[in-house]
């Protein structure tokens, strides 16, 4: 991903417009300089499928994709997507005409989710990587995993489900 713009010049209690392309439609809406492209995304525009967890980079419930590569919205400031493609957990099925994608069937299969707070980001995530590395082997999938925070599932479905979307799959995970 390019640099990000700039924002050093922006007046701090000024709500400056930002225009972004959010899950292929264009939305615009105003935002403080200090304002998180995850707050902007739930409270400005009403995209309430980013989750927002640590508030801090560490989580990754509130990873997107920024021009397509996975980013956390909580570490990104809501004027620098001014002119950005955004997409979100809604976008998934949207360009789907409508369905679930098949990674999130398989998530739904395999009981990849139990409360779901850490889902949307950990698809998000996904996206963006399983286009770059479509059949990481379960030792790299674990990897990209550990920067996602998953209290409920112990990760072994969200394993499961990845592998058989890559059509790797697998009767048990080695650990978990
Ligand atoms: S809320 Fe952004 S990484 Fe936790
Ligand atoms: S499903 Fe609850 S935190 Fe992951």
């Amino acid at each position: 991903m390019p640099p990000l713009n700039p924002t050093s010049t922006l007046a701090a209690e000024t709500r400056h417009a930002v225009s972004i392309v959010l899950n292929g439609k264009l939305r615009n809406g105003h935002a403080h300089p200090r304002l998180l492209l995850s707050d902007f995304l739930r409270h400005e525009l009403g995209a309430h499928g980013t989750r927002v967890g640590c508030e801090h980079g560490v989580c990754g419930a509130c990873t997107v994709r920024i021009d397509g590569v996975a980013a956390r919205a909580c570490l990104t400031l809501a004027v620098q997507a001014d002119g950005r493609r955004i997409d979100t957990v809604e976008g998934l099925a949207e360009a789907n005409e409508g369905r679930m994608t098949a990674l999130q069937e398989a998530f739904r299969r395999h009981h990849a989710l139990q409360c779901g707070f850490c889902t949307a980001g950990i698809l998000m995530s996904l996206t963006d990587y399983l286009g770059r590395n479509p059949k990481p082997t379960e030792e790299e999938l674990r990897d990209m995993l550990s920067g996602h925070l998953c209290r409920c599932t112990g990760y072994a479905g969200i394993v499961r489900a990845v592998m058989e979307v890559t059509g790797q799959a697998m009767t048990e995970v080695t650990h978990v």
